[in-house]
């Protein structure tokens, strides 16, 4: 069983990207691994600390690790916009795989600086988890706002990329580059999406000299991820459309029987649908320049 680090590399190799999906229950997780299975691709499942608070640190944990146990698969763990120290040290020494170490709400001077003492402190945990860092403001908040919100003016430089990364030591950069969290009701409706900054992907991608993770991932333009996984990012995160996917998938659960009270025969409708969202997203993601079937998954020499 590969690591996540040669995982990360084997996407970059092949020109893929590796998709991330946050989960706040059962039924999350149950689509994604689902998904990923299906398609035969690695998979991060992400937890940030609202959800991780809900579903239990170390019983998130528990619930990957017997996944990638079970099925002997490629599937790992991310602390998702972990803004603490203590929050990240738990979620090390809870078994993580990686950590996103999120101070990009203060000044960039003092992100760096806690940034790179966070990983100072969880590479002492366990010297093989991925720290990611993150700058320039992309947004908070996987839901539906009313609107778009204008960030334009917050975009990453190739040179803050380049400083932040020389300074921190970050195994993976998260940039701001046209992507934002959460999607506007226009995007849910399917009437606008994200566009991204190609270009700004590849000179950032060049100066930081690390793989580059792109947040808020959902309601994008496919041609826009497949430019940008071109360009150099090599991990997509993914919550906002598996939480709308989730809600429609719970109504058609309730919706099915009036007096339909027993919880899974309900939330099949919810793991389904979500599901499908999970398996457009890793086909697109998935979809490298290498022509082999092994070498686009992965997952054959991944496991
Ligand atoms: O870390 C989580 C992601 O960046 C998700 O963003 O809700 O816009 O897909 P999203
Ligand atoms: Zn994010």
């Amino acid at each position: 069983m590969q690591d996540i680090r040669s995982v990360l590399e084997r996407a970059q190799n092949n020109g893929v990207a590796l998709g991330h999906f946050n989960v706040s229950d059962l039924v999350l997780l149950k689509a994604v691994f689902s998904a990923a299975q299906e398609l035969r691709v690695p998979v991060l499942v992400g937890t940030s600390e609202g959800e991780r608070e809900f579903m239990g640190v170390r019983q998130v944990a528990a619930l990957v690790r017997a996944l990638r146990e079970e099925y002997d698969f490629p599937v790992f763990l991310n602390a998702d916009h972990t803004h603490t120290l203590d929050s990240a040290v738990e979620a090390a020494q809870a078994g993580f795989d990686s950590v996103v170490f999120d101070a990009s709400a203060l000044p960039f001077e003092q992100n760096a600086r806690l940034t790179r003492q966070a990983i100072e402190a969880l590479k002492a945990i366990n010297p093989a988890i991925l720290v990611e860092g993150e700058i320039g403001n992309i947004g908070t908040g996987s839901e539906i706002h009313e609107l778009a919100t204008d960030l334009s003016k917050y975009l990453t430089t190739p040179e803050e990329a380049r400083q932040f990364v020389a300074f921190t030591g970050v195994d993976v950069l998260a940039p701001a580059v046209g992507n934002m969290h959460g999607m506007s009701q226009k995007m849910v409706a399917g009437e606008m999406k994200k566009r991204l900054d190609i270009q700004r992907i590849a000179q950032v991608r060049a100066a930081a000299g690390v793989p580059l993770t792109l947040h808020g991932g959902s309601g994008t333009d496919d041609e826009d991820l497949r430019r940008a996984i071109d360009g150099g990012i090599s991990v997509i995160h993914i919550n906002t459309e598996l939480r709308v996917a989730w809600r429609s998938g719970l109504e058609a659960g309730l919706a099915a029987g009036d007096h339909q009270v027993v919880p899974y025969k309900v939330l099949p409708f919810a793991v389904a649908s979500v599901k499908q969202v999970v398996l457009a997203r890793l086909r697109l993601f998935n979809d490298g320049k290498q022509t082999s079937a092994e070498q686009k998954t992965g997952v054959a020499s991944a496991v």
